[in-house]
């Protein structure tokens, strides 16, 4: 299913009564709109199998990561969540979150020369959001700066189709095989070189964070690796610890490192991030 993207299915239209409707993205597996009703506005996720080619293999589980995030975001309680099958794979509907995300949000302390610095209160955001998550013990699996849109009133974590804490149905249930290198902690790296599969964890998800920070606060990946290197070559990099020697302004710096700690017990759990935070 390449060129234009899939319409909105049948079950979706009928449960919205879309009165306007716009296309966020259209990836490869994935397509997400931005629907207006009467019932307010919504992000809409439709999920379909990727097809192999001659450089990746298929990877069917695209299909099921809305329906996975549907069962996911109801188990944590969220309300006006719907999800359910398409006639290619499955679609969810969840509230629409306004705001820039992290990455955009932080465009202005990356541009050469400048001297503004990361706000406080943005990190407070995103930590605050992740800490709620682990609360209720669950593991994100797929933090990343673009997961993190910053709102008026809080900050929202969205994408939950890898998290891990909770009863899942097995039919839309599938196997973690490791998330965007970058943002990756090196157990899992791994493990997914080892296994194909690892297991999402709190403190991964922390490293994550460390790495988000760092990234949308310098523009620099946390660990070194060219551009253009394959995956297996970027995991070996960040499984051996090849940090890059760069570092965040400030005390947040120092947090930062800590959050990217090699051995998963030497970093701050959310809550410790949270109150070195409170307390700068
Ligand atoms: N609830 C929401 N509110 C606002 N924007 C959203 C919402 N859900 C998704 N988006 C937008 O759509 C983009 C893709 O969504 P999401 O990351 O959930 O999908 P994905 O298919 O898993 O993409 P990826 O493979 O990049 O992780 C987000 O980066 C964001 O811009
Ligand atoms: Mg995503």
């Amino acid at each position: 299913m390449t060129g234009s993207p899939p319409e909105l299915p049948i079950v979706v239209l009928d449960a919205l009564m879309p009165t306007a409707q716009r296309l966020v993205i259209n990836r490869r597996g994935s397509t997400v709109w931005e629907v207006e009703s009467h019932r307010g506005r919504h992000a809409v996720k439709l999920g379909y199998p990727i097809e192999a080619t001659a450089d990746w293999p298929a990877q069917p589980w695209t299909a099921l990561a809305p329906a996975r995030e549907g069962a996911v975001l109801q188990r944590l309680g969220l309300e006006e969540i719907a999800y359910g099958e398409w006639q290619a794979g499955t679609w969810n509907i969840q509230p629409w979150h306004e705001g820039p995300d992290l990455y955009r949000l932080w465009e202005p302390c990356r541009s050469k020369g400048s001297s503004i610095a990361p706000q406080t209160s943005v990190v407070l955001g995103c930590v605050e959001a992740l800490a709620e998550l682990h609360l209720k013990g669950w593991a994100h699996g797929d933090v990343q700066p673009a997961h993190f849109i910053i709102g008026p009133e809080r900050t929202q974590l969205i994408d939950l189709a890898l998290a891990r804490g909770g009863h899942v149905p097995d039919e839309y249930d599938f196997p973690f095989r490791g998330c965007l290198v970058h943002y990756e902690a090196p157990e899992i790296s791994r493990s997914v070189l080892a296994t194909g599969e690892a297991e999402p964890t709190q403190e991964a998800d922390v490293y994550a964070l460390g790495a988000s920070l760092l990234i949308s606060a310098t523009g620099w990946r946390a660990v070194e690796y060219p551009d253009d290197a394959p995956r297996p070559v970027q995991r070996e990099a960040v499984a051996n610890g090849k940090r890059r020697d760069v570092k965040a302004p400030g005390e947040l710096g120092e947090l930062i490192e800590a959050m990217l700690s090699h051995a998963p017990e030497d970093r701050p759990t959310i809550y410790e991030v949270r109150k070195a935070l409170s307390q700068s």
